[in-house]
């Protein structure tokens, strides 16, 4: 069972285990809010080994029938309200979701689960979660240097813009409500570990971006504003510090955890990839220009800087050694070759962004940045 399948990271997922593993029946289980979308699903519906099923896990009873009718044995969870602004404007339905969803899920799992004979044996809550919860990191430089710098924590040459990074040990402290409702659902993953002997694995990863991410999120949002010749908001002065790595790599390390990772255990996800919002953006720009045949650098003019995020995390950075060394998991793409990717995604499925964006998007764009 994938909850959230039919959203950005549960697309990927999806698609993957639905491809690679034609002997799993994969069961998607998503309530489809303005970010999930069956579209992002299209080429592998039809396929005998793969089924949806639209429900909210809120609802307990309704998590209960699933997992009992469909003998679920595994469950990969991604299903969550994702993006921090919208928590910032609305932090119930991110309590709700986040942590009594999580909650119904556990909790219908664990019933099930413990009625079998053979009990919690050869089953797996799998939840994903992310870096958010470890706070802001700082931007810093060892005496001497200028971030970014050279950093030993990548065998590559990474860049990075502090000395210090998440490790699976770093203590939580989150500072929006999105962090907080994941923070507490990654508690409440662990307690039903500790308590009743639940098979249970959290994974915490950094900034996902890549096809099929709903155009609220930077990269999807910028790259839609350029092609339209919108305003590009930057918060503050561009100078927060955000850990990217390509979706397909994120869905790839879920199945080397879910086959090989040990229950009970956390692992951090991430690319050693970090860039400074402005930085990133002008590469963003460069490319959209460059593939859509405009002079590169052309829609620069559209940067406009706008009011802080309130409480904004300075920086994100994974270290992400333990998976690598226990796992064998590898991120499998340079940045600029990742962004090209996706820029051209974006760009050959204009189809896909117009059905998403066709509801309810213009009255929320207008809440989110009028009068910025
Ligand atoms: P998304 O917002 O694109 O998709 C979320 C999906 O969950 C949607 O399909 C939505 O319909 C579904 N959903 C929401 N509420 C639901 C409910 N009550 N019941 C059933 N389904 C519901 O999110 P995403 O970016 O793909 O993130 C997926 C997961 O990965 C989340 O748990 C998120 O916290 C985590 N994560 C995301 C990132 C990132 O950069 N996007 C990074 C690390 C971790
Ligand atoms: O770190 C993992 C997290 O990454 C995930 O858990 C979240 O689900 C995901 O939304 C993402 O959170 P961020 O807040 O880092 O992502 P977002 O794309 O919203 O913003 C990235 C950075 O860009 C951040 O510093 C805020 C800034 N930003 C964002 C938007 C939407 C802008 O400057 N302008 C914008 O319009």
């Amino acid at each position: 069972m994938i909850t959230g399948g039919a959203g950005f990271i549960g697309s990927h997922v999806v698609r993957l285990f639905v491809k690679k593993y034609p002997d799993y029946k994969i069961i998607n289980v998503d309530k489809l809010t303005y970010a999930g979308n069956l579209g992002n699903l299209k080429d592998i519906e039809n396929l005998p080994n793969y089924k949806f099923i639209k429900a909210d896990i809120v609802d307990l009873e309704d998590m209960r029938k699933i997992i009992r009718d469909e003998k679920i044995d595994g469950i990969i969870h991604l299903a969550a309200e994702s993006h921090v602004d919208r928590s910032i404007k609305d932090p119930f339905t991110f309590a709700k979701t986040n942590i009594m969803g999580t909650l119904s899920l556990l909790q219908a799992a664990k019933e099930y689960w413990e009625s079998l004979p053979e009990k919690f044996e050869g089953k797996l809550f799998y939840h994903i979660s992310t870096d958010e919860v470890y706070g802001a990191l700082e931007i810093t430089a060892p005496e001497g240097v200028e971030p970014p710098f050279t950093t030993e924590a990548s065998s590559s040459d990474h860049l990075a813009y502090g000395t210090e990074f998440f490790v699976e040990t770093t203590k939580y402290d989150p500072h929006s409500p999105y962090s907080a409702s994941k923070a507490s659902s990654d508690h409440f993953v662990r307690a039903y570990h500790d308590t009743y002997g639940m098979p249970t694995i959290v994974t915490n990863c950094s900034n996902n971006y890549g096809p099929y991410q709903f155009p609220e999120k930077l990269i999807p949002l910028f790259i839609n504003n350029i092609l339209q010749g919108r305003a590009l908001p930057v918060y503050g002065k561009g100078e927060n510090v955000r850990d990217w790595l390509f979706v397909e790599d994120h869905a790839r390390a879920i199945d080397t955890i879910f086959h090989k990772g040990k229950t009970g255990d956390t692992y951090n996800i991430g690319g050693f990839n970090e860039w400074r919002n402005i930085d990133l953006i002008k590469v963003l720009i460069k490319t959209v220009d460059k593939l859509s045949g405009k002079p590169e650098g052309s829609s620069e003019n559209l940067i406009t800087y706008v009011t802080d995020r309130p409480g904004h995390d300075m920086r994100y950075a994974i270290d992400s050694r333990k998976l690598q060394k226990e796992l064998g998991w590898e991120p499998s793409l340079q940045f600029e070759e990742g962004i090209e990717k996706t820029v051209k995604w974006y760009l050959e499925n204009k189809d896909w962004v117009d059905n998403v964006t066709s509801g309810d998007y213009e009255k929320y764009y207008d809440k989110m940045y009028k009068n910025r």
